[in-house]
This record gives C-alpha cells, sequence and structure tokens, in this order.
C-alpha cells in the first residue's frame, strides 16, 4: 500500500476540517466496540466520583471542601453526561451504562467512600484517582481515529480541561492540609492491588478475576447526613437575628440590608449540605434528575461563595457573624429525603413572587455597592432555574403543583421551631451578633454607624420554623 505522496488541499488550506493531518486519520485507530468499551468505564468513573463528592459535603467541616466538592459533584456530573450522550450515538442502547465494569474497579470507589480521614480521601480520589484518569483520556485520543471518532475526542477534551482542574485543587489541597501519611500503607497493601486488578482505567492493560483485599470498604457503608463546620462557624444554633424581618421592613436603608442579604448568602452553605443527603438518598431515578439536582446543589455554594465575597470586599469578618447550621441539621435528621425536596420547593416558589429575589435585587442596586447588585441579579436568575428543577423532578410526582406545595409546607410544618429549645439546653444564648457586623461594614466604609440600624433587635423567637421566608434561601 503506498499512499499518493503528492496529495495536498486546495490552496493548502488545512485539510480535514482541521481535525489532523492526513497521515493521522489514516491510523486505522479503534473500532466501536472498544470505543464505547472505554468510554463506559469513563462514564462509571464520572459517576462514582459524583457521589462520592456529594456524600462527603455534609459532613465535611471544612468549608472550602465543602464548597469545591459541590463543585467537582457538578462537573463529574456534567461529563457523565456528555460521555452518555456520546455512547448513545455508537450504536449502542444507553443502557449497559449501569453495568459495573470490574468488580475491582467498584471496590477501589467504595474504599475511597469510605476512607475514614478528609486526607485519605483527598489523596485518593483527586492524586490518585484523577491522575490516572487523565492518563486514560489522554491514551484514548491517541489510540481512536480522529475524523472516524471525532464525536468522542471532542467530548474526551472537554471532560480532560476539568479533571485537570479538579486535580490541580486536590494537589492543592493535599498540600494545603499536610498529609499524615495513612495513606500510604492503605495505598501499598490494598488500593494498588486494585489497581492492577481491574487493569488501569480504561482497562486496556490485563485484569484479574482473582479475589481482592477490601479494608475501608470491608463494612456496609453509612452516610452521615449530620452537617459539620469548621472552627470560624461558631454558635451553630444561633437565631438571635430575624435576617428576614430586617431585609423587608421599610425602617432601614438599602446599604445595610445589603450587609444582611451577603449574610443570608453565605447562610446558603445549609442548602448544599441539606441537597447533598436527598442526592445520595434517593436512589432508582433516571440519571438526568441527579444531573438537575447537582446543578442546583452547586448553585447553593455558589451563592453561599457570593455572600463571602461580599463580605470580604466590604471588610467585613463573616466569622463574627453566626452562620448555623439549624436548617440543615434538622431537615436532614427529622424529615426523609423527598419531605426535604419538599421543603425546598415550597420555599423557593416563596422566593419568586415581588417580595423575593427581585425585590433583593433591586435593594441591592438601590445600596450603591455595585458587586451586590451582580450577586443578586445571578442569584436570582439561579432561582428561576431552581424552580424550573424543581416543577420537573418534585412537583411531578404528586397529582398537580397544589399538591405538591401541601407535602412541603405540611413537611416544614412539622420541624417545630427550637428557639427556646436550643437556648434551655444551653446550646446558645441567641446573641445579638447584628450590631458587631454592622459597626465593622461602617468603620470600613469610614461612616458613623445609623443608631437605628445598629439598635435592630430582633429573634426567631415565636417564629414559626414553618414561616415563609424564615431560611429565604
Ligand atoms: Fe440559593
Ligand atoms: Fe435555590
Amino acid at each position: 500500500m503506498k499512499p499518493l505522496s503528492n496529495y495536498a488541499s486546495l490552496h493548502h488550506l488545512p485539510e480535514l476540517a482541521g481535525l489532523c493531518s492526513f497521515a493521522e486519520a489514516a491510523q486505522p485507530g479503534l473500532l466501536i466496540e472498544e470505543c464505547v468499551r472505554r468510554l463506559k468505564r469513563f462514564h462509571y468513573c464520572l459517576k462514582r466520583m459524583h457521589e462520592l463528592f456529594a456524600a462527603r459535603i455534609t459532613s465535611e467541616p471544612i468549608y472550602e471542601l465543602k464548597m469545591a466538592f459541590a463543585h467537582h459533584a457538578y462537573l463529574c456530573a456534567e461529563h457523565a453526561t456528555a460521555i452518555r450522550t456520546r455512547v448513545s450515538e455508537m450504536r449502542e442502547p444507553p443502557l449497559g451504562l449501569d453495568a459495573v465494569p470490574h468488580p475491582a474497579l467498584e471496590a477501589y470507589f467504595d474504599e475511597i467512600r469510605n476512607a475514614p480521614t478528609t486526607e485519605e480521601f483527598i489523596y485518593a480520589i483527586y492524586l490518585d484517582n484523577a491522575s490516572s484518569f487523565l492518563d486514560a483520556i489522554e491514551k484514548y485520543q491517541a489510540d481512536t481515529n480522529p475524523l472516524t471518532d471525532a464525536p468522542s475526542r471532542r467530548t474526551l477534551k472537554f471532560a480532560r480541561l476539568e479533571i485537570e482542574e479538579i486535580f490541580q485543587f486536590g494537589m492543592k489541597a493535599f498540600e494545603a492540609l499536610g498529609s499524615p501519611g495513612t495513606h500510604k500503607n492503605w495505598f501499598q497493601e490494598i488500593m494498588g492491588p486494585l489497581e492492577v486488578a481491574f487493569g488501569d482505567w480504561d482497562g486496556t492493560k490485563p485484569t484479574s478475576n482473582a479475589p481482592f483485599a477490601r479494608r475501608y470498604s470491608e463494612k456496609p457503608y453509612v452516610y452521615d447526613p449530620v452537617p459539620k463546620r469548621d472552627q470560624r462557624f461558631q454558635d451553630l444554633w444561633n437565631q438571635g437575628v430575624n435576617a428576614e424581618s430586617f431585609l423587608y421592613s421599610s425602617e432601614y436603608p438599602a446599604r445595610a440590608k445589603v450587609l444582611m442579604m451577603l449574610y443570608k448568602r453565605m447562610r446558603e452553605i445549609d442548602v448544599p449540605e441539606m441537597m447533598a443527603s436527598i442526592i445520595h438518598e434517593t436512589t432508582g431515578k433516571p440519571w438526568e434528575y441527579y444531573r438537575a439536582m447537582t446543578r442546583q446543589m452547586w448553585d447553593e455554594a455558589r451563592h453561599a461563595m457570593m455572600g463571602e465575597v461580599g463580605f470580604v470586599a466590604l471588610g467585613v469578618d463573616w466569622t463574627q457573624a453566626r452562620i448555623t447550621f439549624n436548617w440543615s441539621y434538622r431537615l436532614n435528621t427529622e424529615c426523609s429525603a423527598l419531605e426535604r425536596h419538599g421543603v425546598l420547593f415550597f420555599i423557593e416558589q416563596g422566593l419568586m413572587p415581588k417580595t423575593g429575589k427581585r425585590y433583593e435585587y433591586e435593594v441591592a442596586s438601590e445600596s450603591g455597592f455595585p458587586l451586590a447588585a451582580t450577586l443578586q441579579d445571578f442569584d436570582w436568575a439561579d432561582e428561576v432555574l431552581h424552580s424550573q428543577i424543581g416543577r420537573a423532578w418534585f412537583v411531578t410526582q404528586f397529582e398537580n403543583l397544589q399538591k405538591a406545595l401541601e407535602y412541603g409546607d405540611a413537611a416544614w410544618s412539622r420541624v417545630l421551631s427550637n428557639w427556646s429549645t436550643v437556648r434551655d439546653q444551653g446550646l446558645t444564648q441567641h446573641e445579638n451578633w447584628w450590631p458587631g457586623i454592622y459597626t465593622q461594614a461602617c468603620t470600613a466604609e469610614g461612616v458613623e454607624p445609623d443608631g437605628k440600624v445598629s439598635a435592630f433587635s430582633e429573634t426567631y423567637e415565636g417564629q414559626r420554623a414553618d414561616r415563609k421566608g424564615i431560611v429565604g434561601e
């Protein structure tokens, strides 16, 4: 076989639509069956990564890691979706995507899911898993024909970009936390042999069906739905400042209301803490459900970070406010997953009318702090999307919208106010932290505090826990 030696494109334009050279396209590369086999493995890895990140969000105390896990769960869900779509285009029914490619690969991810320390989890999922996954993607890109399999190469190009970012985050996190070294023995004795048994991330190395050992996943996995926070979060049961009452009062200036809104945004850490438990505990739904819910969970994590950014920009140390976990704690321990979803939907529907997100945006616009308008504008848009996600995935489980709302309302009403209980148990004094935060903002801005604003002192006492907007995420 002798290829044409003098063949060239017209005017020497880039050939083959810019995909590759003739020499590259003339390599036979992989056939459909092998492509599908490898892509299904990648899909499995992304699905497990999504599951594992989501499962850690609630019980991980460190705020930065919580936020990153929400982000990375979302990225994995998006790329798993893209690969599902691609596989379904390759003469392959989308069925079979839920099959476990190799029992040792399943055990590998089970081990990471059950890893007892954050450091081990980070080492395993980011440094080991993500870096090997990147190698397997690169191998696929090199092995497949760039013309015949251009759609898969494109899908994986984008996956590669973000898995690289996930990996980089993990490297920095591992460095920052300092390694206790506990992963070494685990990797030597358990994880390394598992990797050998499943024949690399793409399964291109010889695999083994010999029995393998487990360590952390020997016992069944127990999901921890109790939210945890790091040391910067104090007085977690505090309900001493009624943020909604301040925000919706006509008595106070927009600038001060913005500060209260930033508090409300940051308090939204409790939404990913709560949504992660719904995602984890709800089984048997179509993949699209998990993708939509994960998108919303990531948005809520972003809302919390928007609050953080606003505080930092205004020169306010947010740790002096009380970013409580009362809501996620109680929903996660007192309601079923469907009830939690119902409560979330009920609250989010309440955000849509005039007093909801539009109002917050208008207050932010009037405040003379342009960043606040940006934050609230996007927060509002996200909430409109969440309302649609709720209609698609929550309401459809009921006869109609009214019944769905009633279900959420009833679940929320059942969670009775614990204002006095937590005080009587000595868990909090419901300290009024507002004047401290407000004074900080005024000092940073170089203005005198407004006496009336400083004097705001209204708690959540006597507020029914089901009062609309009490959370007002
Ligand atoms: Fe939100
Ligand atoms: Fe939302």
